[in-house]
């Protein structure tokens, strides 16, 4: 270093602290995105800063869907009793049924099943309970990604 002017040195400071202040911020940014960090500093009943709508008092955490990608939706939410390839399991019915096509069970279906559960009417599956934590939003992308596989499966 040929001269340390202290200008310089103040000016060299104030861009290595900004550096940090973007990388923490980028950090917070992923947590906030991340259902379940363990660095959540909010676990205290006083969790009052917290930006979620709807504060639901049994919720087992918080934001348990995120996003709005229709697949992963699926997976996370509907796919452990219909199957990832909506094939089905033993919990629930497959969607690559013609019984789910569109003309029969049309996309309100698909909402009412969610909102409110399913009273089992055509198999012996028994009931499906409402699925909690989904917005409106992320129940038509899930649905979507159904009506996507269905096609591709010759059920329209
Ligand atoms: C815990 C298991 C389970 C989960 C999770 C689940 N379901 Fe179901 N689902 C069932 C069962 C069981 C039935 C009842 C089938 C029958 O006998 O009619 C059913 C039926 C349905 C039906 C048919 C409704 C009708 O009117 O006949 C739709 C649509 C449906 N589920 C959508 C979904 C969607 C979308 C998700 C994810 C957001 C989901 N389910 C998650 C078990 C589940």
């Amino acid at each position: 270093m040929p001269t340390s002017n202290p200008q310089q040195l103040a000016r060299a400071a104030v861009a290595a602290l900004s550096v940090v202040v973007l990388v923490i911020a980028a950090a917070c940014a992923d947590d906030a995105e991340a259902p379940a960090s363990t660095t959540t500093p909010t676990a205290a009943p006083t969790a009052e800063a917290t930006p979620t709508p709807t504060p639901t008092p049994d919720a087992p955490t918080a934001p348990r869907f995120s996003g709005t990608d229709g697949r992963e939706l699926y997976g996370q939410a509907c796919a452990v009793c219909h199957g990832q390839a909506l094939e089905g399991t033993n919990a629930g019915p497959t969607f690559l049924d013609r019984i789910y096509a569109p003309w029969h069970h049309a996309d309100i279906a698909f909402i009412f099943a969610v909102e409110r559960g399913v009273r089992a009417h055509h198999w012996n599956f028994g009931n499906m309970a409402p699925v909690e934590g989904l917005s409106h939003e992320q129940v038509l992308a899930i649905i979507a990604f159904i009506r996507e596989q269905q096609r591709a499966a010759g059920i329209e």
